[in-house]
């Protein structure tokens, strides 16, 4: 299968949000990836609904909702009325996951869910079977542009082999630090979907960018 890429909106314009987002509907681009942080699960608050419609009306691609929020399950139904196409929960947020996931799930929307940094893959054996997605965190949430943590590659490997036996159809998907010089060592390790925000909107070219990511050369 091709990895998906998904590049994140917490590091468009959003002073010229409509262009950002015309940009990614033109580009090689799968999935916008859409941050929401609450300043309580993460250090730093980035956007919520308002902002979160104004993409979805322009957006032509599914949009990827990654919620660094406590108690996600108060606002599910919120998120798939904007237009969530997958939820992504953090499993640190969730002290009842498998119902998080079941009402993901009802609301018709692909379920995901995150892990920190610290958080081991094996948390996730009793679960695995029920998600579409696991989000394997490269950086601490919180903040675009940081620095990937290099253990993320032992996740990974735990994931792969987690998900032969239990969930071949799982997406694995990477969220911190991903940029020109990782991807194709991160698709190579078993990674699906690249998720990308300051490698693409700091690029001098963004829509080039995305094809590197899309398309990435070995070293
Ligand atoms: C971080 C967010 C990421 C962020 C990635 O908490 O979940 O999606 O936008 O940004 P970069 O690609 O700059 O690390
Ligand atoms: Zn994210």
């Amino acid at each position: 299968m091709n990895h998906l890429v998904a590049p994140s909106i917490l590091a468009a314009d959003f002073a010229n949000l409509q262009r950002d987002i015309e940009m990614i509907n033109r580009s090689e681009a799968d999935w916008f990836h859409v941050d929401v942080m609450d300043g309580l699960f993460v250090p730093n608050i980035s956007f919520g609904f308002p902002v979160m419609k104004a993409v979805a009306k322009y957006a032509t691609k599914p949009l990827d909702v990654h919620l660094m929020i406590v108690d996600p399950n108060r606002y599910l139904k919120e998120f798939a009325e904007a237009g969530a196409h997958g939820i992504t929960v953090h499993i640190e947020a969730c002290p009842h996951l498998h119902r998080t996931v079941q009402s993901i799930k009802e609301l018709g929307c692909k379920a995901g869910v995150a892990l920190n940094p610290h958080t081991p893959v094996s948390s996730l054996v009793d679960i695995i079977t029920d998600l579409d997605m696991v989000l394997i965190m490269s950086v601490n949430p919180g903040f675009g542009g940081q620095k990937f943590i290099p253990n993320t590659y032992k996740k990974i490997k735990d994931l792969t082999m987690l998900a032969a036996e239990a969930n071949p159809n799982l997406i694995i998907e990477i969220d911190g630090g991903v940029d020109q010089n990782n991807a194709a060592q991160l698709v190579e390790a078993g990674v699906t979907a690249l998720v990308a925000g300051s490698s693409v909107f700091a690029a001098p070219d963004h829509e080039k960018a995305i094809m590197g990511l899309k398309n990435p050369l070995k070293s």
